[in-house]
């Protein structure tokens, strides 16, 4: 399907913005033109995707669709017990109400938004032990979203009877969607094993990791994206899945575990929650799609264009010297945002970014930094990173789309001086990006240079 996109006038779109309070998550998608704001649901499905949808089979129980999701997890990721929901963060909700209580602690090489949200809200301290140079944009390492597992070690040392079990993000969304290695996950294992707590992997993002494993470690050059998934899941005991990612859905997740006892524990949570064991929080149809896009997003050459897309637009932007997290990771392109503002001490400086963005290209992205997280620094240990995030839907956008985006971004740093200053009028308790209410500290100047360019007058989807 062909999806028309239009660019409202720059004035109104600085209306929208301001009645939006700042928060981009507010803006009417139909005055946005290139919606960066997030790769989650936004891609396109395939042929085969929509004829499973077709032949969906809504039978409340047994459905057939339930077990081509059973099977295809079975043979993708070795776990036979799956229990589907309506999205990562039910699946999230199942496990934290049902194996997380006050008081808990939960190591990650960094949780995302709703993980640590999900956690926070049964009482529970959400821990971020990412690798010490996933602190440093500019830094080339092959694998900055692993774990510090000295630090895990540590920290089981002296906490075990807290850490009910460890949670390992793939890729690390809060760590600029940078892949987690296989070594990295065998030393988490082994510790786990040590101390005898349960390994969880949020999976949503795995086939890109499973691509940079493949490109980056010689060990497994030779070995296919499949074969990566399988041994990577085997050192887990359970996943947990938003298909909006790596399941190329519009909406879809699962939890899947290995131990009998534990999944049916989950399942009665499951039911109360999400909805029967063999559909979740789902749609019949909805499993069919997500069975065939799970296979779908470990074909090679899926995703050698997938990240090779999104290399494309960090090379436009460090062409054109913004400052871009380094080396590229695998779902977005993040912009530096503090390095972006290195000449002033601003606030806020992902939002300053996304705000200045939309107003001058109509491009919507995210800010991943002090306004999306409460407590950036995340502890002593954790990530102390302003960035924002473009993060670019599956098979949609071209590269002149990207391209546009990237001379936008021209355009801003050539006047730096008219990006407006933001703080505060209301942040919520719990995942406050979603609805916080931003208001200008200074304003801004009359109009912007007009970039000139124009990207294809529509999206794919
Ligand atoms: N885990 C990670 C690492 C995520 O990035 C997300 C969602 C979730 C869990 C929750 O999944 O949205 O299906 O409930 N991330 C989206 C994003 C929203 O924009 O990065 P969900």
């Amino acid at each position: 399907m062909v999806e028309p996109i239009h660019l409202i006038p720059r004035e109104q779109r600085q209306a929208v913005l301001a009645g939006a309070g700042y928060n981009l998550f507010q803006v009417p998608a139909g005055s946005v033109y290139i919606d960066l704001l997030t790769d989650s649901g936004t891609g396109a499905m395939s042929a085969d995707q929509w004829a499973a949808m077709v032949t969906g089979d809504e039978s409340y129980a047994g459905a057939k669709s339930f077990y081509m999701l059973q099977k295809t997890v079975a043979e993708l990721f070795g776990f036979s017990h799956v229990l589907p929901t309506h999205q990562g963060r039910g699946a999230e909700r199942v496990l934290c109400s049902s194996e997380v209580k006050k008081g808990d602690m939960i190591p990650s090489n960094a949780h995302f938004d709703t993980t640590r949200a999900n956690l926070e809200w049964v009482g529970a301290v959400a821990i971020d032990l990412p690798t010490r140079c996933a602190n440093d944009p500019s830094v080339d390492c092959t694998f900055k979203g692993n774990m510090d597992t000295e630090r895990l070690a540590d920290l089981l040392e002296s906490h075990s009877g807290e850490i009910p079990f460890v949670m390992l993000t793939v890729t690390n969304n809060r760590a600029a969607g940078q892949p987690v290695s296989m070594g990295n996950l065998r030393k988490i294992s082994e510790i786990c094993r040590e101390f005898k707590k349960p390994l969880y992997i949020d999976a949503c993002r795995h086939a890109e990791n499973a691509y940079f494993i493949k490109k980056r470690d010689p060990e497994y050059c030779d070995h296919s994206i499949p074969e990566i998934a399988r041994e990577f899941f085997s050192y887990a005991d359970g996943i947990l899945m938003s298909a909006k990612k790596d399941g190329l859905c519009n909406i879809g997740g699962f939890l899947a575990v290995k131990d009998p006892a534990l999944y049916r524990r989950l399942n009665e949570s499951l039911i109360i929650m999400e909805g029967f064991t063999t559909y979740g929080g789902l749609a019949g149809r909805d499993l069919g799609a997500m069975a065939l896009g799970l296979w779908e997003a470990v074909q090679e050459e899926y995703l050698a264009h997938r990240i090779g897309q999104v290399q494309f637009l960090g090379d436009e932007l460090e062409a054109r010297k913004i400052p871009v997290y380094r080396p590229v990771g695998g779902h977005a392109v993040y912009v530096d945002a503090a390095g972006f503002f290195k000449n002033e001490n601003r606030n806020l400086p992902g939002q300053c970014l996304a705000s200045s963005l939309y107003v001058e290209g109509g491009i919507r992205s995210c800010d991943l930094g002090s306004g999306m997280f409460a407590d950036t620094s995340g502890g002593e240990a954790g990530l102390h990173l302003e960035l924002l995030r473009l993060a670019i839907p599956r098979r949609t956008y071209t590269e002149s789309h990207l391209r546009y985006v990237a001379e936008v971004f021209s355009v801003l740093r050539n006047n730096m001086d008219r990006i407006p200053y933001l703080r505060f009028s209301y942040r919520p308790k719990f995942l406050g990006h979603f609805t916080a209410q931003f208001e200008q500290t200074n304003s801004i100047g009359p109009s912007l240079v007009s970039t000139g360019a124009k990207p294809d007058k529509t999206n794919v989807h």
